[in-house]
């Protein structure tokens, strides 16, 4: 009997949120997308443990909550099926979604609250409901004439990635990156295990996250600061790593070549970041040579490039997602396979 899930994703970025979740279930091998819809997925799998879950819903940064998928129908078509809903644990309660017309939320809340607890009684149990923390959420997502039916199984807690923004950690700079970011790049590098490299690891924001689910990590730096700051960051999160001063553009010299499962970066790009003086399209272009050499095949690049540098290099480019960073700066989020 498949399992089916819907997804409730971020709506802060157009392409992340579901590029990140296809990523990570990627490594699970079994979930097939069967629909996205708004801010929504939906998969199936043969999957149905909560561990599962639990697991995933620690790993992602742009997923909101995961749902138990119960059906879809037409609007009006809403009475025929409730009447045909599983039986569900009390007590529960009934949220509504509505994408458009959203002044409507509450009136479609009570509508479909009163006919589920119709349906309840005439079943001969009596509908107990309760808003804060029910046994059973009912949730109805709807769109245009459609209408999404599930369950709620769980909220992704944001707590802890709230917990790791730059200023709380012992060393920051303006280049800290925001840790929800450097989550999903590390996440569309397709690991939970091996070893990771941030050739321009200033601070360490990326090779935490990445330590956080459990991959071995390789920072590697020119500024000698930032080596020790990097350092420091690693140890207050308790995260072991080898990071060292060096030059991205130079990286088979001490780690030979094919010896990365996956390589995750955001390299200097403008006026917050220092580029020691090269230009700032030789520099990428000279680590991407290197880059190469050190990553396995097969394995993933994910990189932060500034959108008017042209990348030249022999690996496939899988996906681009542009990302604003602010008013007067975009850049693009870019996934290579070698
Ligand atoms: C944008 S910052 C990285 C920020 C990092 N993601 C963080 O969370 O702190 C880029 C880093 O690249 C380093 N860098 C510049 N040129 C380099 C080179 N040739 N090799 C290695 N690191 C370099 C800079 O010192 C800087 O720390």
């Amino acid at each position: 009997m498949k399992n089916v899930f819907l997804f409730v994703l971020s709506g802060e970025h157009k392409t992340l949120p579901i590029a990140e979740l296809e990523a990570v279930l990627s490594l699970a091998n079994d979930f097939d997308l069967l629909e996205t819809k708004k801010n929504f997925a939906i998969y199936k799998t043969s999957r149905s443990g909560s561990r599962f879950l639990k697991i995933l819903s620690r790993r992602l940064a742009l997923t909101h909550s995961i749902h138990k998928f119960i059906g879809s129908c037409y609007w009006k078509d809403i009475e025929k099926f409730l009447n045909a809903l599983p039986k569900f644990e009390m007590p529960y309660r009934v949220r509504v979604r509505l994408y458009e017309n959203k002044e409507k939320t509450e009136s479609l809340e009570k509508q479909i609250g009163g006919l589920v607890s119709e349906i309840i009684k005439r079943s001969g149990r009596k509908p107990v409901i309760k808003l804060e923390k029910p046994k059973t959420s009912l949730e109805f997502f709807i769109t245009g004439n459609e209408v999404y039916c599930c369950s709620k199984i769980l909220e992704i807690d944001k707590k802890p990635f709230a917990d790791r923004r730059p200023r709380k950690k012992p060393f920051v700079k303006p280049v800290s990156m925001d840790p929800r970011i450097a989550r999903v790049m590390v996440n569309l590098s397709r690991k939970d295990s091996g070893r990771i490299l941030d050739p321009f690891c200033g601070t360490g924001g990326i090779l935490i996250e990445a330590g956080i689910i459990g991959l071995k990590l390789f920072g590697v730096d020119r500024d000698e600061e930032m080596v020790k700051g990097c350092k420091r960051n690693l140890e207050f999160f308790n995260l072991k790593g080898e990071v060292r001063e060096g030059d991205a553009r130079n990286l088979e010299k001490s780690f030979g070549g094919n010896f990365f499962d996956g390589i995750v970066t955001d390299p200097p790009y403008g006026r917050l970041s220092s580029t020691k003086g090269s230009d700032t399209e030789s520099l990428y272009n000279e680590s991407m040579v290197s880059i190469e050499r050190v990553l396995k095949p097969g394995s993933f690049l994910v990189m932060a490039v500034p959108t008017n540098i042209n990348i030249k290099t022999k690996m496939k480019l899988i996906e681009i997602h542009r990302e604003r960073i602010n008013r007067s700066l975009e850049r693009n989020i870019m996934v290579y396979r070698k």
